[in-house]
């Protein structure tokens, strides 16, 4: 069985986070949505939230066991703890590609096992992310194209607070 992990912040969950999941779900026999629980990004959602948020989002998937959890600490360790040795990133743009290098190097320095493969989110999507999401609705802009419809209501009324 292949396992991999799909590690963020997912302050909140956007579409372009449900499309990678739905690419790497079409790949893998088992995906791990790995929210990070860090408190020292001071993240707007608390990760009981941002769990829950993915959960609903996350259409049931024939092929692919989709579990949705937490972690703190290292990926690398995660990862192994898992059972997964293959970490998923979305890549949006060429800016994204030197830190996310950086990152799976690192990750396999620390977990000999543990590769990372990308996966290009949808053009719709290339410009999105959590931060605008937050930017925009903290200003009572409309979010409705940039999170899954389930969850609007709630990311909304909590960023507009
Ligand atoms: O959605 P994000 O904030 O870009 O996700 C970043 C994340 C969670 C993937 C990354 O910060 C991470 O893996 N953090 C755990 C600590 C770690 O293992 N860092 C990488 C090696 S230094």
């Amino acid at each position: 069985m292949k396992t991999a992990v799909y590690p963020g912040s997912f302050d909140p969950i956007t579409n372009g986070h449900l499309d990678v999941i739905i690419r790497a779900a079409n790949v893998f026999d088992k995906l791990v949505v790995a929210v990070l629980n860090n408190a020292n990004k001071r993240p707007i959602f608390t990760v009981e939230e941002r769990v829950e948020f993915i959960r609903e989002s996350v259409p049931k998937m024939p092929s692919c066991e989709i579990i949705v959890t937490s972690f703190d600490g290292l990926l690398a360790d995660f990862a192994q703890e898992t059972g997964a040795t293959t970490v998923v990133k979305g890549l949006r743009a060429m800016s994204d590609f030197e830190y996310e290098f950086q990152q799976a190097l690192a990750n396999r320095k620390m977990n000999h096992r543990l590769d990372t493969v990308f996966l290009m989110t949808s053009e719709k999507y290339m410009y999105l992310s959590s931060s605008l999401v937050r930017e925009i609705g903290r200003h009572g802009g409309d979010i409705s194209d940039f999170v899954p419809l389930k969850i609007q209501k709630r990311v909304l009324e909590k960023l507009s607070k």
